[in-house]
């Protein structure tokens, strides 16, 4: 949620700038712009919009030193005014995060005479730091994020001196070492191929970097040595190797994310059932499909460990009353480790007692750091801002989990999968349902039990990358309301996997036909086929795998349904509109 980059050295600022802001495009896309410092003067550049539209304003600057942002808008509309950079006094800044008390700030900088340009909460830091700068920029950022109360990543740079400096709270920030100076950044990616290792800053930290050195101080201004980690992010995994989107090769990759997952778990299976030897409850947390794939881990606790289990969004989780006892365990989901909800409220809990276990696809994150336990998902980078190989790797490792703390041998048919999804790829073609679906007026997606968690997921991510309106639903729930919705414009996309409920989402669907609506069906089990196939819209027959395993092929299915919808309707499906990858803020 902004992506920031920042390089001095003997390159060209201006090139690391642009390619790093294109690595970080994820994380938002309203609009983008650096400050370079070039023969002692600030030049900045901004743009609504994507970050290509920088590139023909940076033709021609050469400088030794820059920062860069791409922007996802919080205060202030998308627009070339309220891109960042915002300068003040010679001094330019970037700034990810969100300062909650900005508004008492501006107003007594205006008090005093001061002109603002934009309506963003970032510009104050500019202000700020020109009314603190006495020739010590590094000192003034200290100084000004003494005054600042929220999230904060921020880089600045100023006319008088050949450094950057840093500060960080509660926003990622990391600084690595290349052939030719020092880098920094949101988050590892816009580093792959500059720096082997990065050193990630805490909470609290103040950075200062030149060109051949980079200095770290904790909120003391004592200098600190903060541990350095390989950066995970390579750069041949980080092109579309041919794909015409991010979400279409990401969907390919789901196979492999699974079959990393599964081998990678090998190394904390001994500390995770530990964790969760003797618990008496669990509750899993995350956001949007970190969320979904948590619906799943407690039908896996609770079936396999027969552990009470609950789950809620980490939004909601962390502003209610929450009663931890004894013998708890928290699982909180995150593709990033960086949803701010999903952070603080592993953070909240912890201090509540319960032992939290963090499932992650970024071993270097906030959450990490939080847990007392990590699971990695093995996915690699996703870059499509819609997560898809990532839901995969978090339901493969929750299943894993489970199986670890029942102390069941092997992999539970797991290690099998991988094939069975490619497969299922390969041979499922969701055009002809997608284009149903792009024309439909809503789209329903139903399912029990399992089912249903996988229903939800389905929905969410047609609505994020198609725009098309729509719900997921509990079959069982539709004619207590929602099947007032259905008529004939309307397409209702049916799960079915599960055996043992199955004919109570076959009378779901007699209810949807009954009613004119349109069907789908995604199904392993022949008895639904023999009832519905020859009146759905769409019929898509899963191999036969063990229920619990289902959701890895029939979220598969969906998600090759949501892409080929985007698609139909001309939507770019990496980065649909007001959203951003690594919600960072509240
Ligand atoms: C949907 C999607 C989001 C994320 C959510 C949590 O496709 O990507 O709903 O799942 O923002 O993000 P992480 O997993 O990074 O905490």
């Amino acid at each position: 949620m902004c992506g920031i980059i920042g390089y001095i050295g003997g390159g060209n600022a201006a090139e690391v700038v642009y390619r790093g802001l294109k690595r970080l495009e994820y994380r938002g896309y309203d609009s983008a712009g650096g400050a370079f410092v070039c023969d002692g003067r600030l030049v900045i550049a901004k743009k609504e919009g994507k970050v290509e539209k920088l590139s023909p304003l940076l033709e021609g600057v050469r400088a030794n030193i820059g920062i860069g942002h791409t922007r996802w808008a919080t205060h202030g509309v998308p627009s070339d005014v309220n891109a960042h950079p915002h300068s003040a006094g010679g001094i330019a800044i970037v700034h990810n995060g969100i300062i909650e008390n900005y508004a008492e700030l501006k107003n007594k900088l205006l008090d005093e005479g001061v002109i603002f340009r934009s309506d963003t909460d970032s510009e104050v830091i500019a202000h700020l730091l020109a009314r603190a700068y006495k020739g010590d920029l590094t000192g003034a950022l200290a100084e000004t994020v003494g005054l600042l109360k929220g999230s904060y990543a921020i880089m600045a740079i100023c006319e008088r001196e050949h450094i950057i400096s840093l500060a960080c709270n509660k926003s990622p920030l990391i600084i690595g070492r290349g052939d030719d100076g020092y880098y920094c950044a949101s988050d590892e990616p816009a580093l792959a191929g500059y720096c082997p290792d990065v050193a990630v800053l805490q909470d609290g930290d103040i950075a200062e970097l030149r060109a051949d050195e980079a200095s770290v101080f904790n909120g003391e201004m004592q200098l600190v040595i903060r541990e350095t980690v390989p950066n995970l992010a390579v750069c041949s995994e980080l092109g579309l190797d041919g794909y015409p989107h991010y979400m279409s090769k990401e969907i390919g990759e789901i196979p492999a994310a699974v079959a990393q997952t599964v081998k990678v778990f090998g190394s904390v299976k001994q500390k995770i059932a530990e964790t969760l030897g003797g618990a008496k409850r669990i509750i899993l947390t995350g956001c949007g499909t970190a969320y979904h794939a948590a619906l799943l881990g407690k039908i896996y606790f609770e079936n396999m460990l027969g552990v009470p289990s609950e789950v809620e969004t980490a939004g909601e989780l962390r502003y209610k009353k929450n009663v931890v006892g004894e013998s708890v365990v928290a699982f909180a989901i995150s593709q990033s480790g960086e949803t701010a909800d999903t952070v603080e409220v592993a953070r909240l809990l912890k201090s509540l007692g319960a032992k939290v276990v963090a499932v992650t696809n970024s071993l270097h994150s906030q959450l990490t750091r939080v847990a007392d336990a990590v699971v990695p998902v093995a996915a690699g980078p996703e870059i499509c801002v819609a997560a898809t190989k990532s839901y995969s790797g978090q339901v493969a490792a929750l299943y894993l989990c489970a199986l670890a703390a029942a102390g069941t041998e092997g992999d539970g048919g797991l290690g099998a999968l991988p094939e069975t999804i490619e497969r299922t790829l390969e041979r499922t073609d969701t055009r002809s349902l997608a284009q149903v679906c792009a024309h439909s007026r809503g789209v329903y997606f139903l399912g029990r039990g399992i089912d249903y968690a996988v229903a939800v997921e389905g929905s969410l991510k047609l609505k994020e990358v198609s725009y098309v309106p729509g719900e997921g639903y509990p079959s069982g729930e539709l004619k207590h309301g929602t099947l007032a919705l259905i008529d004939g414009q309307t397409t209702s996309v049916f799960v079915i996997c599960d055996e043992a409920l199955a004919e109570k989402s076959v009378v779901a669907a007699e209810q949807v036909l009954a009613r004119g609506g349109k069907v789908a069906v995604i199904t392993c089990i022949d008895s639904v086929r023999e009832k519905l196939e020859n009146r759905t819209e769409y019929f898509c027959r899963l191999e036969k795998v063990d229920k619990f395993l289902s959701p890895l092929l029939s979220s598969a299915v969906l998600f090759g349904l949501a892409y080929d919808a985007a698609v139909a309707l001309g939507r770019d499906p990496d980065k649909p509109r007001n959203l951003a990858k690594s919600v960072t803020v509240e």
